[in-house]
């Protein structure tokens, strides 16, 4: 059998690790030969294809970033690239010429949907998630996450000693689009005293009601954590809004650092290196019995597998009742 692999979407810690847990077990036990797809479903369009040999899978474990490069092309839409061609049908030929019997798709909730259609189209796909933001639907974790929430709680962590010498708020802003999975985490393992989520509508009287009950028992400085997505004025980032307006609610100095890209930058942690190398080698598990239209899921700490057409177009959300959330209230952190 001859599979092609690609990565598409924002990258993430892991990708690489997932790539060669795909590849070593294909070439491996299962003796089939890999073929990597560079710059998304952009290579499969343009045909942008070079074999994978294990020699190539030397030093991915903790290599951030993706060897195959990635894209946001999406052959469904309007992308402004090769729009005056039927791209699905493209890919399909394209596929076809190049051999391919099933193409591995590693990518967040956007690359879901992508490979959940061209699988109904009659293209053999088998998804692996891959997000810092863990808001894919179907699997308890994807891969980077835990990376992501790490370096966020690291960076929360040194925000109390100079939040403390300063006596001020300090806001710290994390990525996470519609969803506050690293909001969530970070906060609560960096000991956040409010944590601001997209899911959880918040009072800013609240807040700041909160951050001065604070002073009034000795706590000299506060710690905010807002989840990038969560609602604002529409003009400004999340983190620059909030800063603003609990400066305004309570009179103390409040600063913001926006974490940005860092998150998803360098060498993935070992949950997810272990993480990413299981989800890759299930993967070719799925090729060998021939289970197609399906994306690699955790349950638990059990790895399986759900159909696409289950999990594409639907995205995984905090919810108020989240254990950390009810914990977290019962110890007296504001989630808005
Ligand atoms: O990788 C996910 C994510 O980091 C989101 O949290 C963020 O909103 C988005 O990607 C931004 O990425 P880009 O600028 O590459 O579109």
């Amino acid at each position: 059998m001859r599979i092609g692999i690609l990565t598409s979407g924002g990258d993430c810690p892991g990708i690489n690790a997932a790539i060669r847990g795909v590849c070593k077990t294909a070439i491996n036990h299962y003796g089939m030969e890999t073929i990597g797809i560079h710059s998304g479903f952009l290579g499969l369009l343009t045909k942008e294809v070079t074999p994978i040999t294990e020699g190539d899978l030397t030093g991915l474990l903790n290599l951030g970033g993706t060897i195959l490069g990635t894209s946001r092309e999406k052959p469904f839409k309007k992308t402004g690239i090769m729009d005056d061609c039927n791209k699905p049908e493209l890919i399909l030929n394209n596929a076809r010429e190049i051999g391919l019997d099933c193409v591995v798709c590693i990518g967040g909730n956007g690359t879901m949907k992508t490979a959940a259609r061209l699988h109904e189209m009659g293209l053999n796909t088998v998804a692996i998630p891959k997000t810092i933001d863990n808001d894919v639907y179907g699997t308890d974790f994807s891969f980077g996450f835990d990376t992501a929430v790490n370096i966020a709680t690291d960076a929360i962590d040194r925000l109390h000693s100079t939040a403390s010498a300063h006596k001020r708020v300090m806001v710290i802003e994390v990525m996470g689009h519609k969803a506050g999975w690293i909001a969530l985490y970070s906060g609560m393992a960096a000991g956040g005293d409010v944590i601001l989520l997209p899911e959880i509508p918040y009072d800013i009287h609240r807040i700041g009601d909160t951050i001065l009950a604070r002073l009034k028992k000795g706590k000299t400085y506060s710690i905010v954590v807002v989840a990038e997505g969560i609602k604002t004025d529409g003009r400004k980032r999340a983190a620059e809004f909030i800063a603003q307006e609990i400066e305004y609610e309570t009179g103390i100095e409040t600063r913001e650092t926006v974490l940005g890209y860092i998150q998803r930058g360098g060498a993935p942690t070992s949950y997810d290196r272990n993480l990413s190398t299981r989800m890759g080698s299930h993967a070719c598990e799925l090729i060998a019995n021939g289970q197609y239209g399906r994306m690699v899921s955790l349950q638990g700490d059990i790895i399986g597998s759900a159909p696409l057409e289950q999990v594409a177009g639907k995205l995984k959300l905090v919810t108020e009742h989240h254990d950390l959330v009810v914990q977290g209230r019962r110890m007296g952190v504001c989630f808005g």
